[in-house]
């Protein structure tokens, strides 16, 4: 508006359980040797822990194959103009997602992943979680473009987890019971991640609630302190055990278990009667360390296990969804791998080269800005605090306005308090103080260095909204982007309950110019 006025997947499982079974029949025969496992060039992560003897029993990947013989989907979106879904595949058999056919789709509108497919042929999709004892649901789905990432030299989207988005599988096949070996690894944006509970991917409870410690055996990505942790501030990888965080042996703290941040990392987690282990690394380069390695806790229920074979993504195993991060690829095991196998696999995974998408120069943090707003009434409006309260508003700015209003108007930009792949606004004439949102509307806040802070004051830059400029997704909740309405700054989501979600010339009062600055 202008503001100046108000598959069925059954089927599809059983075909590409054919062809990754056809896959691993191949690689395995002839590749493993008497003396050890040795591995074809082409293989991808699954067919490698095929021929180690640990199989994928779930694989899941927006952004390329797992199987070398894999040429099924990835995952599905659906677009808010007309609520129809669209499957999105792979540029090749054994290659890397289709993204353009996911921007083709979505073009005009917006667009969530509604299911994670299983590469594995077993079914073991992820579909939008249920409500569960700690969080009532369904959870939210994730916004399809909000983590954008290179691979192999091919466009590619990961799974953005923001608070209360989660995936879930509570019906599944061949996933670890009881205290039965398993192992699994995940990539994550290491920079992308809170202290809440518990941005996960593994194996958990079939009902969705806590049932007891050992019922879970799931990677942890983020910096909860709240049961275990590990060297330094965080993040780090433990294992969610349910009821508890483990970094290593203890439950608490566990010097060996490092902070470990890098923008692509690749997390372990394995477990088997009375042993587990915590393994990480760069998925961009080099090898991987072993942060534990050894017994069960020693804490009633925690050995045995009882697995119960569930599968959760970006959730606790009772649905807790405090928590954030980013998910690109991942599977689980039937079996213990061992770490030879698991080094392959990060040599496969370093050799894909996943690579983060460059802030556009514009926005480089230092630089100096100002935001214009591009919907037809307010082409001369620009995005600025006000003097005589908090709030954060639009107002006309031109080259005869006052030294305060212009320094009003501009910001500086920062690496995203909460998210480095994102952006904060620092004000230009109030040290110290960022744009933030509180209520969904934006204010200047001082930043009182707490997480929430952090999350509040970080947008992530896209492609505007409407074609033009940029639009600013908040880093914390996805579907809602900077907008003006009426005026005043919040951020809207495309429909929704508050006032300025409303859908009218919201692709226009998303999208904005980053100008020159006025000051
Ligand atoms: O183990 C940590 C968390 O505790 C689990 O994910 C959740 O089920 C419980 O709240």
């Amino acid at each position: 508006m202008s503001l100046r006025a108000p598959v069925r997947l059954l089927d599809r499982s059983r075909k590409w359980a054919l062809c990754a079974a056809t896959a691993v029949t191949l690689i395995a025969s002839v590749l493993v040797g008497g003396t050890g496992t040795s591995y074809a060039a082409s293989s991808l992560p699954c067919d490698l822990y095929a021929a180690g003897g640990a199989p994928c029993v779930a694989a899941h990947s927006t952004t390329r194959a797992l199987y070398a013989a894999y040429n099924g989907p990835l995952y599905q979106v659906r677009r808010s103009s007309d609520n129809s879904n669209r499957d999105i595949g792979l540029l090749s058999t054994g290659g890397y997602a289709n993204a353009a056919a996911q921007d083709s789709f979505c073009a005009g509108t917006t667009c969530v992943i509604t299911v994670i497919y299983d590469q594995s042929g077993r079914g073991n999709h992820l579909t939008q979680a249920p409500g569960g004892g700690a969080a009532g649901g369904p959870d939210n789905l994730a916004n399809a473009i909000a983590a954008p990432t290179t691979v192999g030299g091919h466009k590619a989207y990961g799974v953005y987890v923001a608070p209360g988005t989660g995936y879930r599988n509570d019906h599944t096949s061949g996933i670890a019971t009881g205290d039965q070996p398993e192992g699994m690894y995940a990539i994550f944006d290491g920079t992308h991640f809170n202290g809440g509970c518990c941005f996960d991917y593994g194996n958990a409870e079939t009902s969705n609630n806590d049932t007891g410690n050992g019922h879970m055996e799931a990677i942890y990505f983020g910096n909860s302190s709240y049961w275990g942790y590990g060297a330094g501030t965080g993040p780090w990888i433990m294992a969610d055990l349910e009821n508890g965080l483990f970094s290593g042996v203890n439950q608490r703290y566990n010097a060996n278990d490092p902070t470990i941040n890098y923008r692509f990392t690749t997390a372990i987690i394995k477990g088997t009667a009375n042993r587990w282990a915590i393994r990480g690394g760069n998925a961009q380069s080099g090898g991987l360390s072993t942060f534990y390695s050894g017994a069960r806790p020693n804490v009633s229920g925690y050995n045995p296990m009882s697995k119960e074979g569930a599968i959760i993504l970006g959730i606790g195993g009772d649905n807790s969804k405090g928590s954030a991060g980013t998910f690109y690829e991942g599977v689980m095991t039937s079996g213990y791998p061992s770490d030879a196998t698991e080094n392959a696999v990060q040599a496969n995974i370093t050799s894909v080269a996943y690579t983060a998408p460059a802030l556009p120069v514009a926005l480089t943090p230092g630089s100096r800005i100002s935001l214009r707003a591009t919907t037809s009434c307010c082409t001369t409006d620009y995005l600025r605090h006000d003097d005589a309260d908090t709030n954060v508003v639009i107002s006309p700015i031109s080259s005869s306005s006052s030294a305060t209003d212009k320094s009003d108007a501009t910001w500086i930009v920062r690496a995203g308090l909460a998210n480095s792949s994102c952006v904060s606004f620092e004000s230009a004439n109030a040290t110290g103080q960022y744009l933030r949102h509180a209520g969904f509307q934006l204010h200047l806040n001082a930043n009182d260095g707490t997480s929430l802070f952090a999350q509040d004051a970080t947008f992530c830059p896209q492609t505007g909204n409407s074609g033009l400029g940029y639009s600013f997704m908040s880093g914390n909740y996805d579907s809602k982007y900077l907008r003006h309405y009426y005026y005043t700054g919040y951020i809207a989501s495309d429909g929704g309950s508050n006032a300025w979600d409303s859908t009218k010339s919201w692709a226009d009062d998303t999208s904005w110019q980053v100008a020159s600055p006025w000051s």
